[in-house]
């Protein structure tokens, strides 16, 4: 049992920033004197108008959002958008293409297979997803109605360091590393976020869409997946995630004080560089991910030997230091370092790590 909080390395749900956490208790029976809390409020009332509206204009804000693309929020969470971008996007040819650097990207790839042809852009199973290709290895089809990429590769802890560019609409999967730097929202026709890493608690999906985008959903769309529908509606087709969206819009508050996504950056900077410079140093811990290619969201590492890895994560979760396993299908162990994660968290995931390392030479 712990009596404080603790250092909490979770691929998702993950850490949420302290003075958020403190906000929403302190606005939980009684938001901003409307004597109720954000949960029990009608979604059409004008105080949550207030709270939606706001979360939206700071999103916007923070993303630098441009005028050209709508953001929705939608429920069925990143898994959701497999489903959607296809169904709202895919018609135009019936093909599209999709970079597959891990688990996600696979996954999305299989589900738009259920909609129309899908070709594999490139599929980094080869080197069991430890790197990202450059843009000349990619093979883009001619006639792709998109090109989709997972941004940051949670599993693998891979993550793409550049936009990759095609002369149809880009779509990014943007889960593991939104709102963490600065991102050309421009160069995307759709990023969407499931939002239990960086945005807000899990059960909703963030999403951005290109309004020229629009109206291009096939006929079988369920309404609730479709963009036009979500944008014509604000959202509000049917019920929103209310509570998320609130939870989202204090996470936001937050990145805008701590530094907008200049701040964010330089603090992911800051707390992959300890873990890194210290893997780089290591004898016993080595780095999953190739060098180009590492995420600064998601550090995977082990040691070759599976039982010392699970010793290690074992004590290391006993001193407040949990969730550094591995996720089951690749072992070892991951250290996800979202945005909530203070940089001490990880100089005393390092100090543990080199005490370790002094303990089993
Ligand atoms: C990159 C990425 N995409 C998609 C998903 C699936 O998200 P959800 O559980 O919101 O459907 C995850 C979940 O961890 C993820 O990391």
């Amino acid at each position: 049992m712990f009596t404080e909080r603790i250092y909490n390395f979770s691929a998702g749900p993950s850490m949420l920033p302290l003075p958020v956490l403190e906000r929403a208790a302190a606005e939980m029976t009684n938001y901003a004197g409307s004597g109720m809390s954000v949960m029990e409020m009608s979604h059409r009332s004008k105080a949550y108008k207030d709270v939606f509206d706001g979360t939206k204009a700071l999103m916007r804000e923070i993303l630098s959002v441009p005028e050209s693309h709508e953001i929705l929020f939608m429920q069925g969470g990143a898994t959701g958008q497999f489903a959607a971008v296809a169904m709202n996007l895919m018609g135009r040819t019936g093909k599209a293409d999709y970079a597959v650097t891990g688990n996600f990207s696979g996954l999305a790839a299989r589900e738009a297979g259920k909609y129309g042809e899908v070709r594999v852009a490139c599929d980094t199973s080869d080197k069991n997803h430890t790197y990202i290709p450059r843009q000349e290895a990619l093979k883009l089809s001619p006639d792709a109605s998109y090109l989709h990429y997972c941004a940051n590769n949670t599993i693998y802890g891979t993550e793409w360091d550049y936009v990759p560019r095609a002369d149809c609409p880009v779509v990014a999967d943007m889960s593991s590393n939104i709102l963490s730097k600065p991102v050309d929202v421009a160069a995307h026709g759709v990023i969407y976020a499931g939002v239990q890493k960086n945005m807000a608690p899990a059960g909703m999906a963030a999403v951005i869409v290109d309004r020229r985008l629009l109206g291009r959903e096939m006929p079988v769309t369920p309404t609730i997946l479709s963009y036009r529908t979500m944008a014509e509606k604000d959202s509000m087709y049917n019920t929103p995630p209310t509570y998320n969206i609130y939870m989202l819009g204090l996470v936001l508050q937050w990145v805008k004080e701590m530094g907008g996504l200049r701040g964010m950056e330089e603090l992911r900077e800051e707390r992959a560089g300890l873990l890194y410079d210290f893997l780089d140093s290591s004898a016993l811990f080595t780095g999953c991910a190739e060098r180009g290619s590492r995420s600064k969201m998601n550090v995977t590492f082990r040691t070759g030997d599976a039982d010392l890895d699970a010793k290690f994560v074992k004590e290391a979760a006993a001193r407040g230091l949990v969730s550094l396993g591995g996720h089951r299908i690749v072992g070892g162990m991951r250290a996800s370092i979202y945005n909530a994660m203070p940089v001490e968290g990880v100089r005393k995931l390092v100090a543990f790590m080199q005490e370790f390392e002094l303990d089993h030479k």
